[in-house]
């Protein structure tokens, strides 16, 4: 039989070494857990369009429709919004007679949040005099 030449002959050699060095099966890897969605200030505007558009201003300009709703981009100067998040969740939002109640998921919240969040920063950005 013939000499192999030697680069093959420790090509050979490197891929026994590699088997006899593979590592084992990983251990069964831990339940993966979905992460939360991203808050999504654009799911969000659609949510509160759909919902509170008919009464409300929901856009960075523009008067509410329905004159006794406050535009939600003033809504954080009376409140933080955090507690507007509270209220969202725990279905408790009615501050006016007209107004109806919504009950939402978590992840709906966390949208309208963020669409309250970027009227909020949009507004502050140009109040009067500042
Ligand atoms: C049918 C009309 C109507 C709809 C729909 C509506 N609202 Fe209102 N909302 C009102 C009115 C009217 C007020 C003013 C209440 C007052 O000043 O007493 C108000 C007030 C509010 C306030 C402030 C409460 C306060 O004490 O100042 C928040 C926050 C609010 N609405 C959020 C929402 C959200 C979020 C939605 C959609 C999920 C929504 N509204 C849908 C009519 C509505």
């Amino acid at each position: 039989m013939r000499r192999l030449p030697p680069a093959v002959m420790l090509a050979v050699a490197v891929v026994a070494a590699l088997g006899m060095t593979r590592h084992e099966p990983p251990p069964e890897a831990p339940p993966v857990v979905a992460p939360a969605p991203v808050p999504s200030a654009e799911r969000g505007h659609a949510l509160v369009q759909r919902d509170c558009g008919g009464c409300h201003a929901v856009e960075a300009t523009g008067d509410s429709d329905f004159r006794p709703a406050p535009p939600f981009r003033t809504l954080h100067d009376k409140y933080p919004l955090e507690s507007l998040e509270e209220a969202l969740a725990e279905g408790i939002l009615s501050g006016h007679p007209a107004m109806p109640e919504y009950e939402y998921a978590p992840g709906e919240i966390a949208d309208i949040i963020a669409w309250m969040k970027s009227l909020e920063a949009r507004s502050g950005a140009r109040r009067p005099g500042g």
